[in-house]
């Protein structure tokens, strides 16, 4: 099933509001509409970030393209959003939890803040067999992006970042409204205190070292959302090398580890010594198709430790209980069943049904004689379009195939000249894409 353009009808209010007051137009509205202004000013870090966020903007565009061409059929292939049903066995366990919650044995209220014992447990032995990771390490959590932010209060704002270019754009803006990162320079399409580590094709889709200035925090996500490359073994012994050499944080993000299709590290606890450098977020959203359930988890290390030998993980332990509470009982039971190991079977067949997708989407690309890269190790692909900016690329793909995709600048400048692609989708909407694209390009 493709879509019809209609869905766009309904256009949520975060994006009408957006769609109707952009910086120029916003005084004039609001000379007209507001009857009342309180006395609080708007906050200087929310002021910084800029453009809103990437996909309120492309779903802005779609709804424009939807008010023009009301039939045509819509296929998204941008925002990583995960299409295939989630196995029985795991709903049903949901299911079992939530019905509990009506009887007087069943009946649960608080859990643990931290989360329940048994899914740390299984995590621990699912995730980070021989790497030394303890229940106690594990926080779970509502969900990867949340726990982004999390991370951010654990840290002073007056420390320096710097992020992959391209880079899930998550940890800029969370940076951003804590106050850290500077102002945007438009000509660069940067903030002026990120560093910005480069990315491409050139480099192997991993960061020149030698050349990176320090920072205090790295964002490091691998496989990379948007570029689907993991960085190998050997790469990510060099940046726990770089990271503990200047005395720096890595905030690795593993959202997309189950994808590996190779030797590639699913986690940066398997590089010796990362503990002592490093905090892990990952989730459920892409490997269990928990986008809308809403679980993931954070490791935060024991032997991680501030300047002044404090643990990093009794602070990240007083943040949890105090800003967050738990997740929730009836999906952690859900988080429960997709490890077992029928779950996490029936999962891995779901896995497979979109890397057939990415390589539907590479060989597409590739036989129109494109370069495009990702769609191995993680369920994105990376194009390049030579000679043309990514929302060129983006409005044309849009206006004459009917496609969304993601543009490239969307996750960085080094994005530039390319668009990403989503590998989660229904099989027929991928082919019905695959034909699109030939004829276009
Ligand atoms: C790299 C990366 N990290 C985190 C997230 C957010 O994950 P969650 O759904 O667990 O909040 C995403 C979502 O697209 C992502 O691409």
């Amino acid at each position: 099933m493709c879509y019809q353009l209609s869905s766009c009808a309904f256009i949520p209010r975060a994006i009408s509001v957006q769609l109707s007051t952009n910086q120029t137009s916003f005084k004039s509205d609001r000379a007209q509409r507001v009857d009342h202004l309180t006395k609080i000013p708007r906050s200087v870090n929310m002021e910084s970030l800029q453009n809103g966020y990437l996909f309120p903007e492309i779903f802005m565009r779609e709804c424009l393209y939807a008010k023009r061409n009301p039939h045509a059929r819509l296929i998204r292939l941008g925002i990583g959003d995960t299409t295939e049903p989630i196995p029985d066995i795991i709903t049903s366990a949901m299911a079992k939890q939530a019905l509990a919650l009506s009887t007087a044995q069943g009946y649960k209220g608080y859990g643990p803040e931290q989360g329940n014992r048994e899914l740390k447990r299984a995590i621990a032995e699912t995730f980070y067999q021989d790497m030394q990771v303890k229940e106690n390490e594990i926080f779970v959590s509502d969900g990867a992006q949340c726990d982004i932010s999390r991370v951010q209060m654990l840290l002073d704002d007056s420390l320096s970042i710097a992020v992959q270019d391209p880079t899930f754009p998550a940890y800029i803006d969370s940076s951003i409204i804590v106050g850290r990162g500077g102002r945007f320079k438009a000509e660069s399409g940067k903030y002026k205190k990120i560093v910005y580590m480069k990315c491409g094709a050139e480099n192997n889709f991993f960061p020149n070292l030698s050349t990176t200035p320090r920072t205090d925090l790295i964002f490091f996500c691998s496989p990379n959302n948007p570029t689907g490359s993991a960085a190998s073994q050997q790469q990510l012994k060099q940046l726990v090398e770089f990271a503990k050499a200047n005395g720096s944080i890595i905030i690795y993000d593993a959202a997309y580890a189950a994808y590996i299709s190779d030797e590639s590290p699913r986690s940066i606890f398997e590089i010796p010594g990362a503990k002592e450098v490093a905090i892990e977020i990952s989730s459920f959203s892409k490997f269990a198709g928990f986008t809308g359930v809403r679980l993931g988890w954070t490791v935060v290390p024991e032997e991680l430790l501030y300047a002044n030998g404090y643990p990093m993980i009794k602070d990240y332990d007083r943040i949890v209980c105090t800003c967050f509470n738990g997740a929730s009982n009836i999906v952690q039971a859900g988080g429960l069943a997709c490890l077992t190991p029928q779950g996490f079977q029936a999962l891995k067949r779901t896995m497979r049904y979109y890397m057939e997708n990415a390589k539907i989407l590479v060989d597409t690309f590739k036989s129109v004689g494109l370069k495009v890269y990702g769609g191995k190790n993680g369920p994105y692909v990376w194009v390049q379009f030579p000679g043309l900016s990514s929302w060129q690329v983006f409005d044309q793909i849009l206006e004459r195939a009917a496609i969304v995709t993601v543009p490239g600048t969307g996750f960085g400048p080094a994005g530039e000249g390319y668009i990403r692609l989503s590998a989660f989708g229904h099989r027929e909407c991928v082919l019905e894409a695959s034909r699109r694209l030939t004829k276009l390009l």
